[in-house]
């Protein structure tokens, strides 16, 4: 039996560029996810009969959050639910799912790389029949959805065993719960040379993969071990837990620093690895050599055409603003265009849908192509996987000679988190305000030779994007970018982004701190940081 319930509107649930993030106990309270649910519906069109995807990273709250979703979505007229089994799906999972099946679009459960369990975060994002996230008139919508909702329908029916595979019928609809990694390990074998992949695994190539207790486990376990041959203990973490295990599941060098001790250690494995909460992130450490994100998408870019599914060549490559200009020079020699656009994979949706791009990726570790439209982290660990078995290099030599041959970006990224957003904001209006007068200003021996706030025109559907960080170019090459994220729980957290550019092979070889001082010490006192938010350093430096 359909129910129509009456609820309250609720103020300023905007949904940022990943869906709606906030802390599970806000997501608990009485009718609140059911008010985001419904507000999704509302804004839908077409969408009766039609198949709706959900899952989810498993994290807390993620069980409870599915049974309501899938009621909601039938009681609003959705004809089929494909749900993965244990209510897990990995972002780039569903994605596949959407697209595969011709769904309407797809319900993900996730916030991402945040800490879960019962005092961490929850998150939920509606991603369109093309497999990516919703494009900003619909969450625009959404919002002002939110704030108007008199009332929720939902089905009056019991819970959905959510571990048993199989088709039912229920109200006016059908649920089937899926194997979560099925499709996804067929899309993976349609794009890389699995038996190469396996060649190198089983000649002494040691994989150390870390799940850290989030949606990849499931979804390594079979490709890693079942599929490609490796050794059961190459997948750590591999079970999905509520609370990951009290792990943060942000692979990056701070959370994983086991794995770049790992990999910096003499008999150390070959590939150290791991990907985020949802499993649209990856960290990627080779031997003795840690690769940048930027880089990697630079490598990944220039060695594609190694793996069979991008045989042809790629169309064109696209990164974010802050991600590092190393791609930008692959582009070049492959004659192909390259795309800067706004931080968020959303940006990428119309390019990767118009053939303009196939790879793509930001310096927050994502990487992916246009085989889904999210982001996909195991997708970039088999990619290298499949470089590394065709070249018979390691991680380290390929960097090398990736260097050597365009030049290193040296990079680095730090994030002030959980500042005040008074501050934060008054910092960022103090720099735009600057904007015209910091070109030809000398600071420290280094000149600004150009200064802007970054905007992006969207080749695809012509709609221009204003604000998006500020960008300080100095004439000696460097590069200094300010933004704030707009993905945090609380506060503000402001990212400044560094980069220098090094062509002489001679001088890669610094640490990034070291290559990197003087800029790092300008950006403090150029944005005033210290003034602005009370920080003399960063919380984390990646
Ligand atoms: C962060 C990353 C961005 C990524 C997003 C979602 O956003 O910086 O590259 O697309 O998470 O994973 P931010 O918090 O910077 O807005
Ligand atoms: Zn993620």
């Amino acid at each position: 039996m359909i129910q129509t319930l009456a609820t309250t509107p609720f103020e300023g649930q905007r949904p940022g560029t990943s869906g709606l993030r906030k802390k599970v106990k806000v997501f608990q309270q009485p009718r609140y996810l059911e008010n985001f649910v419904q507000s999704i519906f509302d804004c839908l069109e077409g969408a009766h009969g039609q198949t709706l995807v959900v899952g989810g990273d498993g994290r807390f709250f993620n069980r409870e959050a599915i049974q309501i979703v899938v009621k909601i979505a039938l009681a609003n007229g959705f004809g089929r639910i494909l749900i993965g089994r244990g209510g897990i799906l990995s972002t780039p999972a569903a994605s596949n799912l959407i697209r595969k099946y011709g769904a309407f679009g797809g319900v993900i459960l996730s916030a991402s790389h945040n800490p879960g369990g019962p005092d961490g975060d929850f998150g939920i994002k509606y991603n369109a029949s093309n497999g990516g996230p919703a494009p900003e008139k619909l969450t625009e919508a959404v919002f002002a959805r939110t704030k108007a909702i008199k009332e929720y329908r939902i089905l009056d029916a019991p819970d959905i065993d959510l571990d048993r595979l199989g088709a039912l019928g229920l109200g006016p609809g059908l649920i089937e719960v899926i194997d979560p990694v099925d499709d996804y390990a067929l899309l993976m074998q349609s794009l890389f040379d699995f038996d190469k992949i396996r060649g190198l695994l089983q000649s002494g190539f040691r994989l150390r993969f870390d799940a850290m207790s989030a949606v990849t486990g499931p979804y390594a376990k079979r490709i890693f071990v079942d599929l490609l041959g490796a050794s059961a203990d190459s997948v750590l973490n591999g079970t999905p837990l509520p609370d990951f295990g009290g792990h943060h599941p942000d692979p990056n060098l701070v959370n994983a620093k086991h794995l770049l001790d790992l990999a910096m250690s003499k008999d150390g494995p070959d590939l150290c690895a791991a990907s985020d909460g949802d499993g649209d992130r990856n960290l990627i450490i080779g031997a003795g050599r840690y690769v940048t994100p930027s880089d990697s998408l630079a490598i990944l870019a220039g060695n594609a055409h190694l793996a069979p599914g991008y045989a042809r060549g790629v169309a064109g490559v696209a990164r974010s603003m802050p991600t590092s200009a190393a791609a930008d020079k692959v582009a070049e020699r492959l004659g192909v265009n390259l795309y800067e656009t706004p931080t968020g994979w959303k940006f990428f949706g119309n390019l990767l849908d118009a053939g303009l791009a196939t790879i793509c990726g930001e310096e927050s570790a994502g990487t992916g192509s246009d085989h889904v439209r999210e982001k996909d982290g195991l997708w970039a660990i088999l990619l290298w996987l499949n470089i590394l078995a065709v070249r018979g290099q390691s991680v380290a030599a390929i960097v090398a000679d990736h260097w050597a041959e365009y030049g290193r970006n040296y990079y680095c990224r730090r994030d002030y988190e959980e500042v005040e957003a008074e501050g934060a904001n008054a910092l960022v209006q103090a720099l735009r305000d600057a904007l015209p007068e910091l070109p030809g200003k000398s600071f420290g021996g280094l000149k600004i030779a150009k200064a802007d706030d970054f905007a992006y025109h969207d080749p695809v559907d012509g709609s221009d994007t204003t604000q998006q960080g500020i960008r300080l170019l100095f004439s000696e090459g460097g590069r200094i970018v300010y933004r704030l994220s707009g993905t945090g729980t609380s506060g503000a957290t402001l990212r400044v982004y560094i980069e220098r550019y090094e062509p002489d092979p001679a001088k890669q070889n610094l640490d990034t701190e070291t290559a990197l001082a003087d800029l790092i010490a300008l950006s403090q006192e150029i944005a005033g940081i210290a003034h602005y938010t009370g920080r003399l350093a960063p919380s984390v430096v990646t």
